[in-house]
């Protein structure tokens, strides 16, 4: 029996969404933790993925070994917000409708406790590409390695089989994307729309150079599982990563941000996140995720 919520694990659904709570207003510690009882009861791991945010693990007073706050950061040209919050649900699916349902559903079953903050519908653009045409997760780890990146091992019961998620909102400006010259937009990547080939003379601000896993000391794997959003005119990637710590997303954020040697991930020309959020995702026990390191 496997330990981890499955949907990390799988291939990206067709369809989703990214449901955020914050603690309510007035709520006790048993309200919360009758509420997530509740969720977890609902919860098979793989239609719905849930993680838990830093301040649902403080108003619960736990420590869940590697979450803590989302690394925010600003300079000159770059920023990358911390837009902390209680509860992550992601729900995977194929069509929309019943999607939405199962939203509206999820919300009332979590109140009393939490309220609704945020609902991003997200979905597959053709073989998972990005909004700009590019196949997304070509070099994520696979089978067993994808395993032992993405799930913490040796913590102990309640513990193994979790994950950290980093999740972030990027918000794509593509009649600037669209106007680069389409060599600028192959350089932006590091890798050919055409064939999805890697180049190798890619300038050295080029994304997959930024983040090429291997390069980093210790080597920084993460298995991505974005999808792109769409909502009133906007678009861009619902960016999420799973690693069994916050350590390999970190390094790669702090190269891409140009922290290193002042080179700035040639994305950020194009596109910005407006949020960032970090979740401690349960193990799976009995077939539902186990709640045991929060005291539920
Ligand atoms: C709007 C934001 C982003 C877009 C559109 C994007 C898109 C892509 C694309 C198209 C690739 C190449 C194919 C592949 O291997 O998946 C890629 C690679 C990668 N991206 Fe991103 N990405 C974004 C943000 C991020 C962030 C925030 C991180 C981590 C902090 C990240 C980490 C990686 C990694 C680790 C690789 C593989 C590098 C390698 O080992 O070759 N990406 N991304």
């Amino acid at each position: 029996m496997n330990l981890y919520q499955p949907g990390i694990l799988a291939a990206p659904p067709a369809a989703g969404r990214h449901l955020l709570f914050d603690i309510a207003p007035g709520s006790t510690t048993d309200d919360l933790k009758q509420a997530l009882t509740r969720l977890a009861a609902a919860a098979d791991g793989e239609g719905l993925v849930i993680g838990i945010g830093q301040p649902l693990a403080q108003a619960l007073g736990v420590t869940l070994p590697g979450l803590h706050a989302f690394p925010a950061y600003e300079a000159d040209r770059v920023t990358i917000p911390d837009t902390p919050h209680a509860l992550w649900c992601w729900l995977r699916g194929s069509d929309r409708g019943t999607l939405l349902h199962q939203a509206r559903q999820l919300a009332h079953n979590l109140a009393p406790g939490f309220a609704p903050a945020l609902d991003l519908e997200v979905f597959r653009y053709e073989d998972s590409r990005d909004l700009t045409g590019y196949v997304d997760g070509t070099e994520n780890p696979k089978d067993e390695e994808a395993i032992a990146v993405a799930f913490a091992a040796g913590q102990g019961n309640g513990l193994d089989g979790s994950s950290i998620a980093a999740l972030q909102q990027w918000v794509h400006d593509l009649d600037r994307f669209e106007a680069m010259p389409g060599e600028e937009q192959d350089n932006t990547f590091g890798r050919r729309r055409s064939d999805n080939e890697e180049i190798d003379d890619a300038p050295e601000n080029a994304h997959v150079k930024r983040t090429a896993q291997e390069s980093f000391e210790p080597e920084a794997f993460v298995l991505r599982r974005s999808m792109p959003w769409s909502d009133c005119g906007k678009a861009g990637l619902a960016f999420l990563a799973f690693g069994r710590d916050a350590d390999a997303f970190e390094a790669q954020l702090k190269r891409m941000r140009g922290q290193e040697d002042g080179i700035v991930d040639a994305l950020f020309r194009f596109t910005r996140p407006i949020t960032g959020n970090y979740f401690w995702c349960p193990p799976m026990t009995g077939g539902h995720p186990n709640l045991l390191a929060l005291g539920v």
